[in-house]
């Protein structure tokens, strides 16, 4: 049994020396981004969370990993469980934060009660036309171009230190479900994708993704999810367009199944666009996965990792 079940993430937080920057990158992302009275900068998407990237002055890096508990009761049960006490979150949107810090000494957040805010619209997915199915009859599909919508923030993925360890600590603290693990040989694993435990309701394949590297613990990417596929296209024109830096994409993964476009942000830090990923239970069980199927696409350019070694092959 775990101390508490998350129900999902809540935000990633970052330090940087330009909050003018960062602000005009998280624009050309898709995200509203204000200075908050703390004097950090806050970022929302059309979701109703009070913000889900945050960025307070300082040397480039990643700062923390939100994540959203229940309720206040789970907060206690964690804090009490972990000996820590459980304060205000003074962000935007309040509400209560206990803060963790896993065994690469990253520190996590798990937050209740913040004050949610009214959902900016979202543009629905028009009916498509394929071979066998035509939907859209008499009526053009016309874009105007511009930043994805950004709804939410979806996952994050961290390289850690020991997975066995890393994994173990996350699992046995906020009930994560492993949906898959990734493996080198047969019973060597060095990562996985985890969701939460939401019984029988529906939840992204994965929250939360530790991965073991030689690099050693840090931050890998966060990943937003856009209103759908033709949402995300507009994005990705609009930040070649804005002269932002590509990391890899238009692809479609297979494990998680989404359709994903990763950013670097101006400090090389790599964001996520992604739609149309894969959605269980908690009864929808656990596969193992090898580093091939981890790195690979269904559709779309080489893993930059994967193209390298081809270049090199040849
Ligand atoms: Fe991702």
């Amino acid at each position: 049994m775990s101390m508490i079940r998350i129900a999902d993430i809540a935000y990633v937080r970052f330090t940087a020396p330009d909050l003018g920057a960062m602000a005009a990158f998280l624009a050309d992302f898709g995200l509203t981004a204000e200075i908050w009275s703390d004097g950090a900068l806050y970022a929302r998407g059309a979701g109703p969370a009070p913000f889900v990237h945050a960025t307070a002055l300082g040397e480039p890096g990643f700062a923390a990993l939100g994540l959203r508990a229940d309720s206040l009761a789970d907060l206690d049960v964690l804090a009490a469980a972990e000996g820590v006490t459980v304060e205000d979150l003074r962000s935007p949107g309040g509400g209560r934060v206990a803060r963790l810090r896993d065994p690469d000494g990253r520190l996590v957040e798990v937050v209740a009660g913040q004050t949610l805010v009214d959902p900016a619209p979202v543009p629905g997915d028009p009916p498509r036309n394929t071979a066998t199915v035509r939907p859209r009859r008499r009526a053009p599909v016309r874009l105007a171009a511009g930043p994805s919508r950004v709804v939410r923030l979806g996952h994050a993925v961290l390289d850690v230190s020991d997975y066995r360890t890393l994994g173990a600590w996350y699992a046995d603290r906020f009930g994560l479900i492993v949906s898959d693990e990734i493996e080198v040989a047969p019973g060597a694993p060095i990562g996985a994708f985890f969701r939460c435990d939401r019984g029988d309701d529906l939840t992204d394949h994965h929250t939360l993704f530790l991965l073991q590297s030689p690099r050693g613990p840090g931050f890998n990417h966060a990943a937003f999810e856009v209103a759908n596929v033709d949402d995300l296209m507009r994005g990705h024109s609009h930040l070649k367009t804005a002269g932002r830096t590509p990391a890899w994409g238009v692809g479609r993964h297979i494990l998680g199944s989404q359709v994903f476009d990763y950013w670097k942000d101006p400090w090389g830090h790599e964001l996520e666009h992604w739609t149309d990923g894969d959605l269980f239970t908690a009864a929808d069980g656990s596969n193992t996965a090898d580093m091939a199927t981890l790195l690979g696409v269904q559709w779309g350019p080489l893993h930059p990792m994967m193209a390298a070694a081809q270049e090199r092959r040849l």
